[in-house]
């Protein structure tokens, strides 16, 4: 077998997953992390294949393959997975590395990365980008890669998977998965979203981030593990309501149970406080409490205005709330004195005064109260005044 001795040489997991490259590989093919070249030949074989891509990210797995597999139909490329690759698959198939790096092997045919579930991570992460509409995933993994990871992967990135087999050798359990993509994300390209990639996870919100009209946008949709109610259609529809007084991010899409925003490329709050001088940070207070005046007089409560650090962003000097998820009429709104408190809390109180643009806790709190009682532009000129030396 192998003359490289970085080529994996086929084990039962191997030939347990080529028997299902067997029966369900079709069209134009990526194997990535080919080894042996094992599942690639297993596909080339087939008559309903049309093309094998096979992958590696080593280049001695590379040039053994080069030399010992003559197949007109395959081809092969190094590439840290899907670093290199530039086009679409009917057929993907992964037999990831996945034992955690502390074993100090230093092997990247069985080391999957620290924990070791980053390779598999970073697959599917990415692999959507390069997998046909109708596209099948074939993919093994290990008891000993954490299958709760590897589950929460697969539902993050809007796979839905079939359990096709599990296989019990000595002390772990391999899993072979057929992976296909789900209704939603089949729903979001056909929309002309593309690029589509799983972003973040909120209490209430799942977000994934893509391009739309050639712009980046966010995709705001349920945690499937909230059992907060009607929360994505409350933030839609104060989002269009908001846009139309130049708050927020720009909605651009509302559908059952998601909608599609601008993507705001910009530092939150604390970060941008810290990096900008008094003159820029003057500036951006100002605005954040103009924007939350125009809200006040509206009788609108965003909530969580006290703690806004991961709720405002600014992008070229103009800041942007987001998360309106809990937005709604009230009879006494406290967007702008929740913002005050934030500023005279513990981190921003010493930025500010650090950059000697503070004005004092005790002549806040006293304005502030002015403005609770009667929140009218002048008491807020006076309010902000008072902080921004
Ligand atoms: N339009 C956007 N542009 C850039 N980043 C965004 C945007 N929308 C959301 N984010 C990022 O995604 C994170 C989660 O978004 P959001 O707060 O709306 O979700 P959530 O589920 O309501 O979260 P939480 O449960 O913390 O309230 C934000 O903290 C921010 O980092
Ligand atoms: C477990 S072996 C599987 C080999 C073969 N496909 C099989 O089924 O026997 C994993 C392979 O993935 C390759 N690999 C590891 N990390 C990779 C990465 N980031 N990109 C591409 N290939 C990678 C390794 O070099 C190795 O050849
Ligand atoms: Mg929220």
């Amino acid at each position: 077998m192998p003359n490289c001795k970085s080529v994996y040489e086929p084990r039962e997991d191997s030939t347990m997953l080529e028997a299902w490259v067997k029966k369900y590989a079709f069209g134009k093919v990526l194997d990535m992390g080919t080894g042996s070249g094992i599942q690639a030949i297993a596909a080339a074989q087939k008559s309903n294949v049309k093309s094998v891509l096979a992958v590696d990210v080593q280049r001695g797995v590379i040039e053994y393959c080069r030399k010992n597999i003559k197949n007109k139909k395959i081809k092969f490329m190094q590439s840290d997975l899907f670093g290199r690759i530039k086009e679409k698959f009917n057929t993907i198939i992964f037999n990831p590395p996945y034992l955690p790096q502390e074993l100090k092997l230093k092997d990247l045919t069985i080391e999957g990365g620290k924990k070791g579930y980053e390779v598999i991570e970073k697959f599917l992460n990415e692999a959507n980008n390069f997998l046909n509409s109708d596209g099948i995933i074939l993919m093994a993994f290990s008891s000993l890669t954490m299958k709760d990871k590897v589950d929460g992967f697969i539902k993050n990135n809007m796979l839905d998977f079939e359990e096709l087999d599990k296989m019990h050798i000595f002390f772990e359990d391999i899993y072979f998965f057929l992976l296909t993509k789900n209704e939603f994300l089949k729903k979001l390209e056909n929309k002309g979203i593309s690029g589509i990639k799983y972003f973040a996870k909120g209490h209430r919100g799942l977000l994934f981030t893509g391009t739309y009209k050639k712009i980046k946008i966010v995709i705001k949709t349920k945690n499937s593990e909230s059992t907060a109610y009607g929360r994505i259609e409350n933030e839609a529809k104060w989002l269009k309501k908001l846009n139309r007084l130049k708050i927020g991010p720009k909605l651009l899409l509302f559908d059952n149970g998601y909608f599609i925003y601008e993507f705001i490329a910009g530092d939150f709050i604390l970060d941008y406080l810290k990096k900008s001088d008094a003159k820029g940070i003057r500036k951006i207070i100002r605005k954040i409490f103009n924007q939350l005046f125009i809200l006040d007089k509206l009788k609108i409560d965003k909530e969580e205005m006290h703690h806004p650090v991961k709720h405002i962003l600014v992008r070229k000097g103009k800041p942007y709330m987001i998360d309106f998820e809990r937005t709604h009429y009230s009879q006494k709104p406290k967007n702008v004195t929740q913002f005050c408190q934030f500023l005279m809390s513990g981190s921003v109180n010493e930025i500010l005064r650090n950059k000697k643009n503070y004005g004092g806790k005790n002549s806040i709190i006293q304005l502030a109260k002015i403005y609770k009682n009667e929140p009218s532009n002048c008491n807020l000129n006076t309010l902000i005044n008072s902080i921004l030396k």
